[in-house]
């Protein structure tokens, strides 16, 4: 028989913290306190669900339009305007299933075959392989601990070549925590525009900020005409099951995004397009109350760390510790595969999310209180074992 495989397929590398995952399965799950993955562990605040339930009972079972529910395109806007000044209309929004789609979307609709794409390094698995999928270059541009974890105007000049066309990044970030503020993001925004680059900036962080508030890359002046903005439900509202999220692009790139939506997605999930209005109207306190506990737990590991002798910078947004674990003299593999048998701990390698990676463990502290603390005592054993 022919290798029915693509090319593509068969070339494209698995993604780095599945084989970490595949070793967790094959522990005693009672015993494991995993910080390896990257959920919230609080339930969908209840009058959210509820709305989808109601929906339901109502028989509004059907596909919506390919854009999504007209009232929560335009509650999005509304929202966006409100919260990040960044007033995209309507029909510059699609609802996505999830920012994942969000984001193959934003790629296909953008990206031509040999197409170098500059991507933050360390970041979220997918990014380089959607890049990959859709024909382009993935270029990494390192993001380092002594910058804490941001995008430089230096690192970026260095990594733009003719053949650049697009840039990809996400602050708050997945795995390092980094947060890029107005002076930053200002900073890299003449580069963007001189050099003639689309920004692609993944932002369902957001609404997990712990200093100050989010700002958005398209509020930058000069950037809003070249920017895709991804965004969602699964981290801010706890909603990670519902597979909701929306790409926001000035109306030429949209239209284009929305035709691959419509060939691949149809729309996306109707039930949790009537709980993500729901979440939008009425759960600003039952997320403010989460990204409270989510910053106090950070401030209790983030310390713990540091005390038991893995410096780790303190991480702005998101739910993820990245320490370097460079001193203890074991690899990042080394050190997450041998935490995990010996003290039942699960973390993710920090070279899984790209070379910038290298040395460091990403910890996700969306756990409670009492498994972190137990945590922080078990890599302090594991760490006072190999001295
Ligand atoms: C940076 C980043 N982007 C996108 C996603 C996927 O989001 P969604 O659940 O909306 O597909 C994740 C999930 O971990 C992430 O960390």
């Amino acid at each position: 028989m022919r290798n029915f495989v693509s090319k593509i397929a068969a070339e494209i590398p698995p993604s780095g913290i599945r084989k970490f995952f595949d070793l967790v399965l094959t522990m005693d799950n009672d015993k494991v306190i995993s910080l390896g993955v990257g959920e919230p562990d609080f339930d969908t605040p209840w009058n959210v669900s509820k709305a989808a339930i109601t929906s339901i009972e109502k028989g509004m079972t059907m596909y919506t339009s390919n854009r999504g529910l007209p009232d929560l395109c335009s509650a999005l806007s509304k929202d966006l305007e409100k919260r990040y000044n960044t007033p995209y209309s309507p029909n510059e929004i699609i609802v996505t299933t999830g920012v994942s789609e969000g984001f193959d979307i934003a790629v296909r609709a953008v990206v031509n075959p040999g197409d170098e794409v500059i991507v933050v390094d360390p970041c979220f698995v997918s990014y380089k392989s959607e890049v990959l999928m859709a024909g382009g270059k993935p270029v990494s541009l390192p993001c380092d601990a002594k910058d804490q974890f941001k995008v430089t105007p230096d690192a970026l000049m260095e990594k733009i070549t003719p053949n650049s066309k697009t840039l990809i990044i996400n602050f708050p970030n997945n795995p390092t925590g980094g947060v890029m503020g107005r002076d930053d993001l200002k900073a890299i925004a003449d580069i963007i525009i001189d050099h003639d680059l689309l920004l692609i900036s993944d932002e369902v962080y957001s609404e997990l900020t712990y200093e100050g508030s989010h700002v958005s890359a398209a509020s930058i002046d000069g950037l809003w005409d070249r920017t895709i903005t991804l965004n969602g439900f699964s981290k801010a509202y706890a909603m990670t099951g519902w597979r909701l999220g929306y790409l926001c692009a000035p109306k030429e790139i949209c239209d284009a995004a929305l035709k691959i939506h419509q060939y691949v997605m149809m729309s996306a999930p109707t039930a949790s397009q009537f709980a993500a209005i729901e979440a939008l109207k009425n759960a600003e306190d039952s997320k403010n109350e989460m990204v409270a506990e989510y910053r106090i737990r950070r401030n209790l590991f983030v310390k713990g760390l540091n005390d038991i002798g893995l410096p780790c910078h303190l991480p702005k947004g998101a739910f993820y510790a990245f320490p370097s674990i460079e001193g203890t003299g074991l690899s990042d593999e080394e050190f997450a595969e041998r935490l995990l048998t010996e003290q039942q701990v699960a973390v993710v390698p920090g070279s899984a999310f790209g070379e910038s990676g290298v040395g460091h463990i990403r910890t996700c502290y969306a756990v409670d209180r009492t498994k972190l603390t137990e945590a922080v005592r078990r890599i302090g054993v594991f760490v006072e074992s190999l001295s």
